[in-house]
């Protein structure tokens, strides 16, 4: 999805019959509304959510969407896929279909996903130097060592891509459980760095991002909106990785 930004002249020379030159006096008389507020200039940025208003005509009114989404194991983080029930399966809205996943959970993977269907926020949260947290509870198919805790925080060298993965923190709950906090996502990350042990990951659930975590009042395959204050927790560290 685009997070294209246009020049109000721009904009409103391709959504209706006036042309770039008829804009200052379109301004002059107030009759373009930016946000329900006079437009000012005729540079002034629009986006997908500026709400664009000409006289009585609404030009663009969209409104952007943030959902949090309990994803269930089974279920494949697409759009569209011939064989698993996708992602946008489980959201019933009318305009779903603008709608992308903001990183990806694997098909048994089970957690906290986000969905949008703006490009600015998914772009700004996926970016490889956006180092935000991200933990998940892990069950093995094998005993957990003490010594996979130096190994993760040093980085294991994944010879595909070529690169040393970031610092990672594991808490060992059990022999078998433990929560694992990466600041990347890489392409199965957490299993393959089990699989330096030769220790299969059974079962794999994100619980947060950040300081957002997935709401316990959600079922396995619910979903519903962000609220106004969880997005500044999306900034937040839940405590500090520790480089050894
Ligand atoms: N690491 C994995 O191996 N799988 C996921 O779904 C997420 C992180």
């Amino acid at each position: 999805m685009s997070a294209k930004r246009h020049r109000l002249d721009r904009f409103i020379s391709q959504h209706s019959e006036f042309n770039r030159k008829d804009i200052r006096l379109l301004l002059a008389q107030k009759r373009i509304f930016l946000d329900h507020q006079p437009a000012k200039s005729a540079s002034q940025p629009i986006d997908e959510f500026t709400h664009v208003q000409l006289d009585d005509r609404v030009l663009q009114d969209n409104q952007p969407l943030y959902i949090m989404l309990y994803k269930p194991a089974g279920v494949v983080t697409a759009v569209k896929d011939d064989e698993h029930k996708t992602v946008l399966d489980l959201i019933d809205h009318p305009n779903k279909d603008q709608l992308h996943h903001v990183g990806r959970l694997d098909l048994n993977t089970s957690g906290l996903l986000l969905l949008t269907n703006d490009g600015r926020f998914s772009k700004k949260l996926t970016h490889p130097d956006h180092h935000i947290s991200k933990r998940y509870h892990v069950t093995l198919a094998n005993p957990i060592y003490g010594s996979y805790r130096k190994t993760f925080q040093q980085g294991i060298y994944f010879a595909y891509e070529g690169i040393t993965t970031r610092p990672a923190e594991l808490e060992i709950l059990n022999d078998y459980q433990a929560i694992i906090t990466l600041t990347e996502g890489r392409y199965h990350q957490i299993k393959r760095m089990f699989g330096h042990f030769r220790n299969q990951v059974i079962e794999l659930h994100r619980h947060s991002i950040g300081m957002l975590e997935l709401d316990s009042e959600l079922e396995p395959g619910q979903w519903r909106f962000l609220k106004e204050e969880e997005f500044a927790l999306l900034e937040q560290e839940p405590n500090t990785i520790m480089e050894c």
